[in-house]
């Protein structure tokens, strides 16, 4: 049978977007965010708060769960990541509010932001435009800029290091630009291993797509790959327009690990992606290796997908870009293309056109 996957004139045809090409460039958003980060001056205000809240949608939000999880051996105060409209009670003057929006003009996002201004706390942004950036330019606020065009969801090197460098500059964590390099290498590495012109039986991105196809994808991971796990539900959603969970170690094996029982007609349509890092927890990977026991007594297809790479910021990195290939090839195998999110478009243009204060 013809494998669409290994005919690059399809695969272009699909990619009408782009997207295949723009997962390597997670590499150099990473070590141009980081670098662009060195020259943000902080006032005194917005340097060592008591905790940061990162306000953000989707794929502009993810970066503060990486950020978190990855660096959480480091950070020196609690990080909180607000998806929603209300800014939390305990954010106050002591609070280092970050508003991250690729489009600058998220509603949940600019309404939280109006909150944490009007309640005193110290404000920065993260953006490329829109209401956000053009509030951050008229208020004087700290901002930084995701590099060049491209989707949200394909700026997550930008949204990484734009942040961590932010959050360096105000003295909460201490990162160096080597790792940054690091990330970018991994990427590099993955995207040599992943790309178009890999055939598949050397391609684990494209193998990984194949195995997913018609089927319901769920990714299991612990610790700092947490956020990975579920940056790939998310680049399934929106790449793959498939439906897709994550779930977290070792909190999957208290519930998770119960739920795979039933509907037994989902069994053979189930498949579940473990990412597993060296740096694992022994009992987290022993509670993975339990887990896999249970999946293979219900015949649940299931891998274990090794993640390499020289400290945790270039082992995120290159399971996000396996990830993101895999989704962009699953995409394909569905027949689509995967850069427009006609469903989020549309959500936005409806409550655009709707009272704002209406409730359904
Ligand atoms: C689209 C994507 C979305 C957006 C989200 C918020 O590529 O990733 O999840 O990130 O709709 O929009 P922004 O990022 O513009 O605030």
């Amino acid at each position: 049978m013809a494998n669409v996957l290994d005919d690059r004139a399809a695969i272009a045809r699909y990619d009408g977007g782009g997207m295949l090409e723009a997962i390597p460039r997670l590499a150099e958003q990473l070590a141009d965010g980081w670098a662009r980060s060195r020259s943000l001056e902080l006032p005194a205000s917005h340097r060592d708060p008591d905790s940061v809240t990162v306000l953000g949608m989707g794929g502009s939000a993810i970066g503060a769960d990486l950020v978190r999880a990855i660096f959480s051996d480091r950070l020196r105060v609690p990080l909180v990541t607000v998806r929603d409209y209300d800014l939390p009670a305990h954010a106050g003057p002591r609070t280092l509010i970050v508003a991250a929006s690729h489009s600058g003009a998220t509603e949940e996002t600019l309404s939280a932001l109006a909150q944490a201004i009007s309640r005193g706390c110290p404000v920065a942004a993260i953006g490329t435009g829109g209401p956000l950036m053009a509030a951050a330019r008229k208020g004087a606020l700290p901002h930084l800029e995701y590099a060049g065009e491209a989707q949200p969801r394909a700026s997550v090197g930008s949204g990484v290091a734009l942040l961590a460098g932010l959050l360096d500059r105000a003295g909460s964590l201490a990162v160096s630009g080597e790792e940054f390099a690091e990330a970018s290498a991994s990427v590099h590495e993955m995207a040599s291993r992943c790309g178009p012109s890999v055939p598949t039986e050397q391609n684990p991105a494209k193998q990984l797509a194949w195995s997913l196809v018609d089927r319901l994808p769920v990714v299991e991971a612990g610790g700092f790959l947490g956020p990975v796990a579920r940056r790939w539900k998310t680049q399934l959603n929106e790449n793959a327009k498939t439906v897709a969970a994550w779930e977290e170690l070792p909190e999957a094996t208290h519930n998770a690990v119960v739920g795979y029982a039933q509907p037994e007609t989902l069994h053979e349509r189930t498949f579940v992606v473990f990412l597993a890092s060296p740096d694992d927890h022994p009992r987290v990977a022993l509670r993975r290796s339990l887990s896999i026991d249970l999946l293979a007594e219900r015949q649940i297809g299931h891998e274990v997908v090794a993640v390499g790479g020289r400290g945790r910021l270039a082992q995120a990195f290159s399971a996000i870009a396996l990830g993101d290939f895999t989704s962009v090839y699953l995409a394909i195998l569905y027949g689509l293309d995967p850069t427009p999110v006609a469903a989020i478009t549309y959500v936005k243009e409806r409550l655009a056109m709707a009272d704002p204060d209406a409730v359904d």
